[in-house]
């Protein structure tokens, strides 16, 4: 997961917003990529049906929140924004809101039962039925469909990237996930897990160079499981045939698995130089018990062994991890083996979160959710602690050094400043001169804080 919020570029100009005479759909994205990803077709699909976009909640006719389960405060959060729109309606009788994604699949007609403001439930699987659904509560009915699909890839459609800085999209590869792991809602909210066409992947990398994209993040939330046509192409064929079909565009992809992340797929990153030199490579946990009680399906030596791996094969790749603090029965010992794993993997980067009991799980039905919150929380802020002094250690071995920044846009503290990535996905500040947003720009690193790269253009 990247943090997309957090370097937002000024929206593109979108011919296809506000459009007069159309009906007017405001919509919210929570959650992972994936969900950016399916506004994007949530999106496509109305617009085929007398909707445009726009930006201002006061003027929309049909409000969509496309939600995320993966722990109880993102929940929490919706539910309040969910007070606003409720708000919002009660001023303009015929506002319609809509919950979609994760939340609607997770608590299924429970919304719609709880709040009579909420008119619309759809869960990630059926997007294509939203025009029906919308008129159904157009007529005044409550709409819902959270059927879960074994097929739909949506893979003929193409996605209106209505918020987009028009240099880096995110194309979807697969969706749902197999994996099971104990704590995860996931396959739960997504269903089981399934392979888009490459063609049709590629027919979207073609639509992106058409509209001059430079960065493409291929979707999954286990690309290592990409299997199209019974092990036809795999997950390095398919990024191999994207490099070749896009050789000036950068070629990003997440998540990574552990257990199933093949040599092949580093071989095929260094073989190309368009592939972003960059894994996120979840650990959880750095303790052999708790992985297994994870159900993740490795334990600390085979995912060392992987490190080991991505540190050979392409040398120069940056790599980052997800953690999860005071998981069920996590001693305190345990939760030294996790600092131990970051300290020796020397991660870039890492999301962090406190594991939080979500219902239905393996982990809720099976193991008590015994460690206390603090915790937790004091597990988490030794983990943070810890990722802040080897993010800054990371980007100190990186003063000095010249990297090719893709520009995506200005930087939130000056306007004489642009920001970009390089290809290990750090983020570099640096001085404008007469770049533009989307340019490939030469950067020679000369400060850091644990956060950012300070660099001079060259
Ligand atoms: N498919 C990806 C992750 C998707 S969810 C993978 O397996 O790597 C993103 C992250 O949220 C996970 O990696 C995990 O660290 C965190 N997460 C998932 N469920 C959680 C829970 N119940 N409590 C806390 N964190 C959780
Ligand atoms: Fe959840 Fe595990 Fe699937 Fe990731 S791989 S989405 S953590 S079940
Ligand atoms: Fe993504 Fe959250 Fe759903 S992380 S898959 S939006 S539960």
């Amino acid at each position: 997961m990247i943090d997309i919020q957090e370097y937002k570029t000024p929206q593109q100009t979108n011919l296809l917003k506000n459009q007069s005479g159309k009906k007017k759909l405001y919509i919210e994205t929570y959650g992972c990529q994936m969900n950016v990803a399916d506004s994007e077709l949530v999106v496509s699909v109305l617009q085929k049906h007398g909707f445009s976009v726009t930006d201002d909640i006061q003027q929309a006719d049909v409000i969509l929140v496309n939600t995320c389960s993966i722990r109880e405060n993102a929940e929490t959060r919706v539910f309040g924004r969910l007070e606003l729109f409720k708000s919002i309606k009660k001023k303009k009788r015929n506002l319609l809101i809509g919950v979609i994604g994760c939340m609607a699949e997770r608590l299924k007609k429970q919304l719609l039962e709880d709040s009579r403001m909420v008119d619309l439930v759809v869960g990630p699987d059926a997007y294509r039925d939203l025009p029906k659904l919308v008129a159904e509560a157009e007529s005044g009915q409550k709409a819902i469909n959270v059927l879960l699909s074994r097929e739909e890839t949506y893979a003929d459609l193409s996605p209106v990237r209505y918020d987009s800085n028009g240099i880096s999209a995110f194309v979807s590869i697969m969706r749902g996930c197999d994996n099971m792991c104990s704590y995860c809602v996931v396959p739960f909210t997504r269903g089981r897990e399934r392979s888009r066409d490459p063609e049709s992947i590629l027919r979207e990398i073609q639509e992106l160079l058409d509209l001059e994209y430079k960065e493409v993040t291929l979707l999954g939330q286990n690309v290592d499981k990409y299997n199209w046509n019974n092990g036809e192409i795999n997950f390095a064929q398919l990024l191999e045939k994207v490099a070749l079909k896009a050789p000036n565009m950068r070629i990003r992809f997440s998540t990574s698995y552990p257990q199933d992340m093949t040599n092949e797929v580093l071989y095929t990153m260094s073989k190309y130089q368009n592939i972003c030199k960059y894994i996120h490579l979840p650990v959880q946990s750095g303790n052999s018990r708790i992985l297994e009680k994870m159900k993740r399906g490795y334990s600390r030596e085979w995912y060392m062994e992987r490190i080991e791996a991505i540190r050979r094969i392409v040398p120069d790749c940056g790599i980052s991890t997800d953690i999860i603090t005071g998981f069920c029965s996590e001693t305190q010992e345990e939760h030294q083996d996790t600092l131990s794993i970051m300290q020796w993997a020397k991660y870039e980067f890492a999301y962090m979160f406190k594991y939080s009991e979500r219902p239905n799980t393996f982990a809720a039905r099976n193991f008590p959710d015994d460690v206390p919150d603090d915790e937790k929380t004091r597990r988490l802020q030794e983990v943070i602690d810890l990722q802040n002094k080897l993010s800054l250690e990371s980007n100190q071995k990186d003063v000095g050094k010249i990297f090719e920044v893709l520009v995506e846009g200005t930087s939130k503290k000056s306007e004489e400043r642009l920001f970009g990535r390089n290809s290990q996905n750090k983020v570099v500040v640096f001085n404008k001169k007469n770049h533009q947003i989307g340019d490939f720009v030469q950067v020679k690193i000369v400060d850091c804080s644990s956060a950012t790269l300070l660099g001079e253009s060259l």
